[in-house]
Order: structure tokens, then C-alpha cells, then sequence
């Protein structure tokens, strides 16, 4: 499973890259907007920015226009960034159409804002090359997130879609693990929800007993 970073904070992506562990980042316009970029030349500086820190990795960029010529022409922009911009497309109809047209143009896409099955289907069949259901928001809404990355897996594998499921809308550190279990190909999280997964309480005192141990023959 591929590790991408949930915000657009360049100091968070720079340690989460500095771990060797990051596949790509992605942004959303509130993620954007929290870091307080404000105008067209200032949001795409700060995508070049984000390439250029992680320069291996598949960096979503998302379109704000809703009709398919917008999104085209905003998609091209952002795509010529960089090599690893991903156009991030709403799942609307032209955003559906607008992803066919990025998939025959050679353009990468993310679906974004996936709560269904269906709308996985959909995005699959236009040739997107990642679905984000998110999960988190599904779970706010008193459903369960990690069953819809669970059924779309299947869905896929049935059915011999090549669309990567990058599961969104990340919490904690739990749902990394049981999004792993469920067959998602990526996970984007928040900085914290990856460092959590660092933690137990029996490795931090199983070291401290090795190091008192240590200065027995240090
Ligand atoms: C990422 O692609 C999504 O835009 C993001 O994970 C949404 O997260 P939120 O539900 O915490 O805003």
C-alpha cells in the first residue's frame, strides 16, 4: 500500500518525506486555503513547491471549476506543472467526462469526493487513475467508511479495473490498518494519523529497559 500526506503544509509533507516512507500528498482547496495561499499564481507556485519536495511522488492538484471546458483548461494548467500532478476532478458528470478526456490525453487522474460504489464504477470506466472514497466523513455520517473501500476492492478485482483506490478522508492511525485490510492501494492521511502508527506503550518501555540495561556494560 502506497503512503500519501493529507495537506498542503510544506514543513508536514518535508517530514513525512524525510521518513523514506512517502509515495505522493494530496491537497483539496481547504487544505490550500488553511495554509493561506491566496491567488492562482501563488497556488500554483506552491504545487511546483510540493514537487520539488517530493520529487518521486504523485501530487493531487484540484480543479475548482465544475463545467467540462473549466475543468480542461484548468486540468492542462495544473498538469504542466510537473510530471507528478495529478488533476484532482470532482465526481460530477462533467467532472466524468472531463476524466475520460484527461485518461485519452495521457493526463493522471483522482476522482475525488467518492461515497458510493457506484461512483467508484463510474470513475473506473473513465479511466481515473485513483477513486478517493472518504472514508472519515462516511464514518461521521454513522456509516462505515472501510466497508465502501472494501466493497470497491471487490468490485475492481471482479471486474478488472486498473483505477487505484486511494482512501481519503483519513482519521486516525486505525484506519490506515483496517483501509491495509480492506485492499486500499493508498492511503492519504494526515501527518499525525502516520505517526500513530508508530506508537505502542510496550516499545517505548521495552527500549527504556534496554537502555537502563545498556549502561550496565556500556
Ligand atoms: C483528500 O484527497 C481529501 O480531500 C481529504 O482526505 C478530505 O479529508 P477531510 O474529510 O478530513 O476533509
Amino acid at each position: 500500500m502506497k503512503f500519501f500526506i493529507d495537506t498542503a503544509n510544506l514543513a508536514q509533507i518535508k517530514e513525512a518525506n524525510d521518513l523514506g516512507i512517502l509515495d505522493g500528498v494530496t491537497t483539496n482547496p481547504s487544505l490550500m486555503a488553511k495554509e493561506g495561499i491566496k491567488g492562482t499564481e501563488a497556488v500554483m507556485q506552491h504545487y511546483k513547491t510540493i514537487c520539488e519536495i517530493v520529487p518521486n511522488g504523485d501530487i493531487s492538484a484540484e480543479v475548482i471549476s465544475t463545467d467540462f471546458d473549466g475543468i480542461i483548461a484548468e486540468g492542462k494548467k495544473l498538469a504542466a506543472i510537473h510530471k507528478n500532478i495529478v488533476v484532482k476532478v470532482p465526481m460530477i458528470k462533467d467532472g466524468i467526462k472531463a476524466i475520460k478526456w484527461f485518461t485519452d490525453n495521457g493526463i493522471k487522474t483522482n476522482c475525488t469526493l467518492i461515497f458510493s460504489a457506484g461512483q467508484a464504477i463510474l470513475a473506473a470506466k473513465a479511466g481515473a487513475t485513483y477513486v478517493s472514497p472518504f472514508i472519515g466523513r462516511i464514518d461521521d455520517s454513522g456509516w462505515d467508511g472501510v466497508d465502501l473501500i472494501a466493497q470497491i476492492a471487490n468490485i475492481y478485482s471482479i471486474q478488472g479495473f486498473k483505477t487505484e483506490i486511494l482512501a481519503a478522508s483519513i482519521r486516525n492511525a486505525l484506519h490506515i490498518i483496517k483501509c491495509a485490510e480492506a485492499g486500499a492501494d493508498v492511503c492519504t492521511c494526515p501527518l499525525d494519523s502516520i505517526l500513530g502508527l508508530l506508537k505502542h506503550p510496550l516499545t517505548d518501555i521495552g527500549l527504556a529497559k534496554f537502555l537502563e540495561d545498556a549502561k550496565k556494560f556500556a
